[in-house]
């Protein structure tokens, strides 16, 4: 059974992910999510509360045996050693495809043994990033419809946005 990868920085996981996770494990049932150390961008969260947070969201919407694991350095040799033949990356509009399109081509050179597969976004979640999420959150919005309770919970949490304090 062909075992696939579905790496990302998480920061943090999102329905959007969560949608990718339920529709590629269809195609790879042995399917691993990996939380990148060393996101590009300066994370929000830590290492572990991104993959403690992807393993709570996993169990929130009934995904609770999808694997989660950690990785720090390139993303090629986390596949080899974890012996995948697949990394799976959601794709959401034409402004993804540059990058993954790059880092696609590049990981085939570094390792022709490993295939990125791409699937398409769910339509309702293809604005969805974990950027605009913990924008909206920050200025007060509602992010309920992105992403899981706990999310929300740790969200509200680390950008010290507590629970109004009940009247006294
Ligand atoms: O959620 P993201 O930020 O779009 O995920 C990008 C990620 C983490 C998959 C990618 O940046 C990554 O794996 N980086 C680790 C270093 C690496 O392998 N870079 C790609 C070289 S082709």
């Amino acid at each position: 059974m062909s075992r696939a990868l579905y790496p990302g920085s998480f920061d943090p996981i999102t329905y959007g992910h969560l949608d990718i996770v339920q529709r590629a494990r269809k195609l790879f049932p042995d399917l691993t999510l990996a939380v990148v150390e060393n996101p590009r961008k300066a994370p929000l969260f830590s290492t572990k509360e991104r993959r403690d947070l992807a393993e709570q969201a996993l169990a929130e919407v009934g995904l609770r045996d999808v694997p989660v694991t950690t990785y720090s350095g390139l993303l090629i040799e986390c596949a080899k050693n974890m012996n995948v033949e697949a990394i799976v990356r959601g794709m959401r509009a034409t402004s993804d495809f540059d990058y993954e399109f790059q880092m696609a081509l590049t990981n085939r050179d570094l390792d022709s043994g490993v295939e990125s597969v791409f699937l398409m976004t769910a339509g309702r979640y293809s604005f969805l990033s974990s950027s605009i999420v913990k924008e909206v959150k920050q200025h007060g919005g509602d992010v309920s419809k992105f992403v899981p309770r706990c999310v929300e919970r740790a969200l509200e949490r680390k950008l010290g946005l507590g629970r109004p304090c009940e009247s006294a």
